[in-house]
């Protein structure tokens, strides 16, 4: 019997990767731009980590973490996100009071229920900026998204931002949830009352339509957080509403534990049910949860799958490709010389070489098929004279004998 791979964790072939590497080359710019720097962290880390940070009442810790002992006997997971392990590694490093703006890219693990948009290995891309307390950093990393946005194509989308306040407003608002929940506990649909018991806050998550007119009269966070947090939110939303959809969701909580202050999330009618493809928010106390020093801490993660399936390409500049065909009898040194000075001279061009015995004719079909746009041949005739033939690909298949210092030239201008 076949191996198979593991479900909800595919293969990424090269057709599929082209619109990742479009993706990343766009995406490193904007860090770039933004003088973000990248930090790699293990895919592995102790079992611990994830359940002091995003929370052992979460989904993620609970129900989705890969979890297994090491040969020691040591609880350790595979990674279902990047917050924590960045954080570990600054505290670890002890460098909780200086000021980082990181980005990290990578795969992430949680045993969910594959479907459309939603995998057990799925990749993120992540920014953190840390050492910064709330203020500009949130206006920075919002415009970051819109760049993001921007720059990949992606004109329909909805930001859905809210903000939770410190600790203890989330704890009074969680706590008058609670009350207002409980005289309809048996209203609530089965999923609901376990969030009730376990992590009441994602109970306003629910996708239950009765829980959602039932929380109508609930409590509003808006009545529990301060006025300069309400008015914090209001600005950030009245300065981006000119560019983009950017609403305040009173039920966006997320589903990681260790958000307080601002939180936001994007999201696409396009993706279907798995609409979020981006979420982030403040999450202030994590480093002292960690057993560091006291850090400030926001930032955001991008579903690579998700945004993957908006990138708009058309509109996007393909690099050129050109076939390179020997057609000779016999290949000899002074053959592929010429692929080596061509790909020297302009590296910015595709130059696919076919790397068979094949027909003239199976060798140009070939190159045709990979979307050349034009093609370099060398028979033993123009071998000899120190020669190629320059083929253009299209329609008008038009052909000339050029020196190869000449199709030098050429290949350089195009
Ligand atoms: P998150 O909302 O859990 O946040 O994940 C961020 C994004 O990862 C989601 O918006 C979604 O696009 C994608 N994602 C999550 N789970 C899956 C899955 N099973 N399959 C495919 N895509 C998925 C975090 O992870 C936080 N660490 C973000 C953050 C960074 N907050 C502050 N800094």
């Amino acid at each position: 019997m076949k191996i198979q791979s593991l479900r909800g964790m595919p293969d990424l072939f090269p057709e599929d990767l082209e619109r990742w590497h479009i993706f990343e080359s766009k995406l490193s710019k904007i860090f770039h731009s933004f003088n973000t720097s990248e930090i790699r962290t293990p895919l592995l880390e102790s079992t611990e980590l994830f359940s002091r940070s995003v929370g052992n009442s979460s989904d993620i810790v609970n129900k989705e973490l890969y979890s297994f002992l090491d040969r020691n006997e040591e609880s350790i997971s595979l990674r279902p996100e990047g917050s924590a392990s960045v954080i570990r590694a600054i505290v670890q490093k002890k460098q909780e009071q200086e000021k980082h703006k990181l980005w990290y890219q990578g795969p992430m693990f949680r045993y969910e229920r594959p479907q459309k948009g939603r995998f057990r290995q799925f990749h993120q891309v992540g920014v953190e900026y840390l050492g910064f307390e709330e203020g500009i950093a949130e206006y920075e990393l919002i415009s970051m998204v819109l760049q993001i946005n921007e720059l990949i194509g992606i004109s329909d989308y909805t930001i859905k931002i809210n903000h939770l306040g410190d600790n203890l407003a989330k704890e009074n608002f969680c706590n008058s949830l609670v009350s207002f929940l409980e005289p309809h506990v048996n209203e609530l649909h089965e999923k609901d009352q376990a969030r009730l018991n376990s992590n009441p806050l994602r109970v306003l998550d629910s996708k239950e339509q009765s829980t959602q007119a039932l929380l109508e009269d609930g409590p509003k966070f808006q009545d529990f957080i301060s006025d300069s947090s309400k008015i914090f939110l209001q600005n950030i939303v009245d300065t981006y509403s000119d560019h983009c959809d950017i609403q305040i969701d009173q039920s966006l909580v997320r589903g990681l534990d260790y958000y307080t202050g601002v939180v936001f999330e994007t999201v696409s009618k396009k993706l279907g049910a798995q609409d979020a493809f981006l979420g982030g928010g403040r999450y202030d106390n994590l480093s002292k949860q960690l057993g560091g020093k006291d850090m400030h801490a926001v930032g955001f993660a991008i579903g690579v799958e998700r945004i993957i399936e908006l990138l708009n390409i058309e509109n996007m500049k393909q690099p050129l490709k050109v076939g390179f065909i020997i057609s000779g009898e016999q290949i000899n040194k002074k053959t592929y010389k010429i692929a080596d000075d061509l790909r020297s001279a302009n590296n910015n061009i595709i130059l696919d070489a076919s790397l068979s015995n094949g027909s003239l004719k199976s060798q140009l079909r070939r190159a045709n098929k990979n979307n050349c746009s034009f093609a370099i041949i060398i028979g033993d005739e123009e071998l000899k004279n120190d020669q190629v033939i320059w083929k253009d690909l299209s329609e008008s298949g038009e052909q000339e004998l050029l020196t190869s210092k000449e199709v030098i030239e050429k290949y350089t201008k195009l």
